[in-house]
């Protein structure tokens, strides 16, 4: 009971659960009211004092180092395996321009990826390299061993595919997937948008090469919180792509280009940024560790009270495995996913529509500020949606 309570305080520090049923923060996560207003005040202080002025700027540029030690201790790596950028996609992209791959490379991807990589792996298939997908199904070690049954069949370059589904929430070990691409002279990348902030990472443990995330989304830091952890020798071997000033300095154009930090996470970050947003990141995770209890048990705790009352509902499948995050996603028999969604939103329940081949529904994001109030708010109205057809 006492905990009931104290998230009830927590709830109030978040204004969007006033209006709606809000389960979509595996899109975009709300900032908490105290960090929002630390940030609004710097980006404030920022302004009054001359953006340009030393202090202005390259305090804020330093302050961001700050950010960058607290998260590397959050993931379990060391600050300089942390490259930060604006979202997961940049990040991405950094990984898969820069590996210069030959046009006989092959990669191995998923069914269920976002177009965050599908976009870029499109362009490299356009380039002649072959991009093979195996179904995410439902995550675990079947999905292992689907991965090195597909990397055994032909000479494999790098593995690409989300460590956690953003339709399903279905999940896998890093570690045992890292190994198997090892053994096979494979690079890993795996996209970590929807982990921080559902699980605890331990990004050096699990060992792969490249792991974009992202703070924007259950982690809730403000809009422009992405990053690339780069494993201890992967930096140099990513090309650079874009760079510029910060990255590097030239005493003298066009010979005398020095990288500043060529084997380190920060070799990939330059120009004017909005530093402020990564330095509220740092300060999410002060306020994450104020929290009642851990945020990512109550998040799994509620999303499995959520799929088991929603797979109560005659009409109602789910889709998702028993929840190891907040993520539960369900279809309605016989109607499309879009105008289940569309319902939803009408009836002032906030999820997002999944339009697959093979998975035609609807993903709710339970948070830990949402309550059982919400969950029991979203089965009514999904019942109502299910009674109508
Ligand atoms: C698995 C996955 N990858 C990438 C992205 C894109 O993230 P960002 O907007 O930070 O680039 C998302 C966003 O929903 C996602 O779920």
């Amino acid at each position: 009971m006492l905990t009931l309570d104290h998230w009830a305080v927590v709830r109030r520090d978040f204004p969007c659960t006033d209006a709606r049923v809000f389960l979509n923060t595996g899109t975009l996560g709300p900032v908490a009211t105290p960090v929002m207003e630390r940030y609004l005040a710097a980006m404030r202080q920022w302004n009054a004092g001359g953006p340009g002025s030393p202090d202005g700027y390259i305090g804020w540029r330093n302050r961001v180092e700050t950010a960058r030690a607290t998260l590397a201790t959050e993931f379990g790596c060391g600050p300089e395996s942390l490259s930060l950028f604006g979202n997961v996609t940049d990040a991405i992209n950094v990984v898969l321009v820069g590996l210069r791959l030959p046009s006989d490379a092959r990669i191995i991807t998923t069914d269920e990826e976002h177009g965050a990589l599908v976009g870029p792996l499109t362009q490299l298939a356009q380039r002649g390299i072959t991009v093979d997908v195996v179904p995410f199904g439902q995550g675990g070690p079947e999905l292992v061993a689907r991965l090195a049954a597909a990397m055994d069949q032909a000479p494999t370059t790098l593995l690409a595919l989300s460590h956690m589904s953003c339709e399903t929430g279905a999940v896998f070990d890093a570690r045992a997937l890292t190994d198997a691409a090892h053994r096979r002279g494979v690079l890993v990348m795996l996209d970590g948008a929807q982990t921080p902030g559902q699980m605890p990472l331990a990004l050096d443990a699990w060992g792969m090469d490249f792991y974009p995330f992202n703070g924007h989304k259950w982690m809730g830091a403000p809009a422009g919180s992405g990053g690339l952890y780069l494993a201890p020798d992967a930096a140099a071997r990513i090309a650079l792509t874009y760079t510029g000033d910060g990255a590097g300095w030239s005493s003298g154009y066009p010979a005398a280009w020095t990288e500043t930090r060529p084997t380190d996470g920060r070799r990939f970050e330059y120009g004017t940024r909005n530093w402020p947003a990564w330095v509220a990141w740092g300060d999410v995770v002060a306020y994450r560790a104020g929290l009642p209890s851990d945020p990512c048990a109550r998040q799994r705790e509620l999303a499995g009270l959520l799929r088991g009352t929603l797979a109560a509902v005659p009409g109602v499948t789910v889709r998702s495995p028993e929840p190891l995050g907040g993520i539960v996603t369900v279809s309605v028999d016989g109607l499309a996913g879009d105008r289940v969604y569309q319902q939803l939103l009408a009836a002032g329940v906030v999820g997002r529509r999944v339009l697959r081949p093979h998975l035609d529904g609807v993903r709710f994001s339970v948070a830990y500020f949402n309550n059982e109030d919400d969950l029991a708010r979203a089965r009514a109205a999904i019942a109502q949606v299910a009674a109508s057809r």
